[in-house]
């Protein structure tokens, strides 16, 4: 026995979602895991949310996850599945994050990546985590959506896997995350915020507390609240974005592939899907990096941007249980971060006096 495998204190180490969750997991029945532990990601209260909302505001930091992103739920699904399947390579389109998370998990099942990205549009941490993890990067002059396109048909004519949340396995993984939220609180909340792009993360939380609704696991279902950049808002106007636009790089997306899987959660869970402004969103990662410790990447701010807004609308009734996914690391784009800032802002001597005057200290 390793000592990895040794309790100590009578404490284990986390097993990854799959081994946390399979009896929830039919379709790996019997399948062995590539997993790096993903999941099992903290609930951290957001003191500053909270008090906007007036009520108990709860951040399911997906950042935490092994290549920084939610993604890792799904891929280590996706992974193990390819591997039962003998497939020899994987393919994805990618925003970034699941470009990041497959090669990871690809590298981990010594499986080829081949990622699809658009041109010059992905964030560089992203970029450098599927090149340190091996990846056959390719970057299309086109958008995600035209990436997605072509993964398809490469899996259809060659012989790779497609590991995008087209491919159910990865919703089967993602849906872990809601298990998680009610194993932790005790109970579902009132209301589940969190951003929408390819629109598969917002089915599979749906997915998941309707599992666990129907096995009596909770007495209730929350709402399920999805926000889109405004540049790349399909599923709020209905329409799909031929040139989706946005600062949130990661959810640059016209044409979400789980698009009618999304609508029904929201219809289901008498939800809403609405759209916040590149300012907005700007602001709220601000927000939770400077008063709650938290930082995330643009993307990933989008649900707590729409909380603000529905609360300045009036829209948020107070003392609801909320939980906001916060879906990826802040360090996968410095740049976004430190856009108009500079980064130094004050050069001093090294001196006491200076440096004290500097920090404002007296
Ligand atoms: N937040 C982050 C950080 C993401 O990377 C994504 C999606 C989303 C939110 C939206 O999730 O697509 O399930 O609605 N990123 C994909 C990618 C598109 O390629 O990494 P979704």
């Amino acid at each position: 026995m390793t000592s990895v495998d040794a309790p100590r204190r009578g404490r284990r180490q986390w097993r990854g979602v799959v081994e946390e969750y399979r009896e929830w997991l039919p379709l790996l029945d019997g399948v062995p895991v590539v997993s790096l532990g993903e999941g099992g990601t903290p609930l951290v209260r957001s003191e500053w949310l909270s008090r906007v909302v007036d009520g108990e505001v709860w951040l399911k930091v997906e950042g935490d996850n092994p290549t920084g992103s939610f993604k890792d739920r799904g891929m280590t699904a996706a992974i193990s599945a390819a591997l039962r399947d003998n497939a020899e390579a994987v393919v994805c389109a990618s925003t970034g994050n699941t470009s990041a998370s497959m090669s990871a998990y690809a590298a981990r099942a010594q499986l080829t990546p081949i990622v699809l990205v658009p041109h010059g549009r992905i964030a560089a941490g992203k970029m450098a985590q599927a090149v340190m993890h091996g990846a056959s990067v390719i970057q299309v002059r086109g958008n995600f959506d035209d990436c997605l396109r072509l993964a398809r048909e490469l899996a259809d004519g060659y012989p790779v896997s497609l590991v995008n949340s087209v491919n159910p396995i990865r919703l089967q993984g993602q849906k872990t995350a809601a298990f998680e939220v009610v194993d932790r609180l005790g109970g579902a909340p009132d209301v589940h915020v969190l951003p929408v792009g390819n629109a598969g993360n917002v089915s599979a939380y749906w997915l998941g507390y309707c599992e666990y609704a129907a096995a009596g696991m909770i007495d209730h279902r929350p709402q399920m609240w999805g926000f889109q950049a405004a540049g790349a808002a399909p599923l709020v106007s209905g329409v799909q974005v031929s040139h989706p636009d946005t600062v949130a790089t990661a959810i640059r997306v016209g044409n979400p592939a789980s698009w009618q899987l999304a609508v029904a959660a929201r219809e289901e869970s008498g939800g809403r899907i609405d759209a916040v402004s590149d300012e907005e969103i700007i602001a709220a990662q601000r927000e939770l990096a400077s008063r709650d410790g938290v930082f995330v990447e643009p993307a990933s701010a989008a649900g707590a941007a729409g909380l603000v807004q529905l609360v300045a609308r009036g829209e948020v009734r107070s003392g609801q249980q909320v939980v906001v996914t916060v879906t990826g690391h802040g360090l996968k784009d410095t740049d976004a971060a430190l856009q108009g800032r500079q980064l130094v802002d004050r050069v001093v001597e090294p001196d006491l006096q200076a440096a004290a005057e500097a920090a404002g200290l007296r």
